[in-house]
């Protein structure tokens, strides 16, 4: 947890110079550098990564999780593999993911 706290207040000064993300761009980042591979092509999850499909994390938490994964679970993506704005791009294209659907709205569910 220190980690990613103190990566968040180094983070937070280059932070100012980042664009909206790009989606496009995002969506080719995330297939290109393997997240799908671990949390699914439409960010869904799986066996090897945690659901990112409506992440609740601001961009700066997702940013710093990304550089320095606090479990070892998921590999890090240091600045010189992914920078600041192709994370923000990717981290516009993970919350474009429509939302799924209630559980009251899949007739299956409700019989
Ligand atoms: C080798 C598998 C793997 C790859 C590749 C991977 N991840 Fe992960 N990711 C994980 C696992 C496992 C977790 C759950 C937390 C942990 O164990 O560290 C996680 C957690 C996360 C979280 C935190 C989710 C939350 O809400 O707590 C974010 C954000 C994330 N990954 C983004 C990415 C991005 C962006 C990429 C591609 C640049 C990526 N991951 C590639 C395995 C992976």
């Amino acid at each position: 947890m220190k980690t990613v706290l103190l990566s968040l207040a180094i983070g937070g000064a280059a932070f100012a110079q980042v664009k909206a993300g790009d989606t496009d761009n995002g969506k080719r980042l995330f297939e290109r550098n393997g997240c799908y591979q671990c949390h699914g092509h439409v960010g869904q999850g799986g066996t090897a990564g945690a659901r990112l499909a409506q992440t609740r994390l601001p961009l700066i938490a997702f940013t710093a999780f990304v550089r320095n994964p606090p479990s070892g679970g998921m590999p890090p993506f240091r600045a010189k593999v992914m920078t600041d704005q192709e994370l923000a791009d990717v981290y516009a294209y993970v919350k474009s993911f429509p939302e799924p659907k209630p559980a009251k709205d899949i007739p299956l569910l409700n019989q």
